[in-house]
């Protein structure tokens, strides 16, 4: 099942050369997958684009078989949430339980099931003893998790990340990430989620990683494809290497192929031996 499906899209900003021209991405239900790619590459426009904030010039986009079309797009917009790089934009209520309701009003959830709802969501990021707290006087890393709650109490069959830990220290950036693996374990192919970032260590994570340069997809494969055959394209974009990586590429014996943090570290233990 194709969760997202883009064919021959289009799309340029007022007065500027298209960014986009006959792009075409598949990403499959249950999918996890980092986009990543420099500035201005066409990441957050990509994000937009799919969930029809932005009206494209041409192409086809499909959401979980809906063709994104103007009658179509409030149907497409449930099955998918957005979590954004600034936290402090994407506050609307006066308490953290408000702030999750508000979406469920916007869905017409009935009244009577939003306290269960509102609970769940925020038990889940670990913040449901902040319910009553007002997002204003959060933590970033809470923010942040506040917002999540309030695209996973709308159950999204998508959630798009954009940059959703870039402002977070590491202890914040890990707390978010390990909510994110734990949906993933918990909603295995239920959940697609499309993470943009420019953490490669965070890319690494994924299932599949998809490089974007100047509105073209240049790199697209699992973590140990893309970070070891394109690890020269990697480089000539300007964009990092996971830490593993660098490890690896820095050792008189390198490992014989890609391998994640943990893996080379059940590596490294084998070669002490
Ligand atoms: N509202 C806008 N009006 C005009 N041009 C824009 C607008 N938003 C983005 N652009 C341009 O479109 C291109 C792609 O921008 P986009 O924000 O999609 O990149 P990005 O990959 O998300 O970058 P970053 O890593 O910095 O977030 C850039 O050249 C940018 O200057
Ligand atoms: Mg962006």
């Amino acid at each position: 099942m194709d969760a997202i499906k883009i064919d021959n899209l289009a799309y340029h900003y007022e007065d500027q050369a298209p960014l986009f021209k006959n792009f075409n991405l598949t990403i499959q239900a249950g999918d996890w997958v980092a986009l990543v790619g420099h500035n201005g590459s066409g990441k957050s426009t990509l994000a937009k684009l799919i969930l029809g904030l932005l009206e494209r010039d041409d192409g086809k986009i499909t959401v979980y078989d809906l063709p994104l079309t103007e009658e179509n797009l409030g149907k497409a917009r449930e099955k998918m949430g957005m979590v954004f790089q600034n936290p402090d934009n994407q506050f609307v209520g006066a308490t953290v339980a408000d702030d999750v309701a508000f979406g469920l009003e916007n869905q017409q959830v009935p009244s009577q099931d939003m306290p269960a709802k509102i609970e769940a969501a925020l038990k889940t990021v670990g913040m449901a003893a902040f319910a009553d707290r007002e997002p204003h006087y959060l933590s970033g890393g809470q923010k942040q998790r506040v917002a999540l709650a309030s695209v996973l109490a709308l159950q999204p069959k998508i959630i798009i990340l954009d940059e959703a830990t870039a402002m977070l220290d590491p202890q914040g950036r890990a707390a978010v990430l390990q909510t994110l693996k734990d949906l993933k374990k918990a909603y295995g192919d239920q959940l697609t989620l499309i993470m943009i970032t420019h953490d490669m260590d965070e890319a690494s994570l994924a299932d599949r990683v998809v490089v974007l340069d100047d509105g073209k997809l240049v790199l697209d494969g699992t973590p140990a494809e893309v970070f070891e055959a394109g690890d020269q394209k990697l480089k000539d974009l300007g964009l990092g290497l996971p830490f593993s990586v660098q490890v690896s590429q820095a050792l008189k014996v390198q490992p014989p192929h890609y391998l994640n943090q943990q893996e080379l570290l059940q590596w490294l233990l084998t070669l002490n031996k």
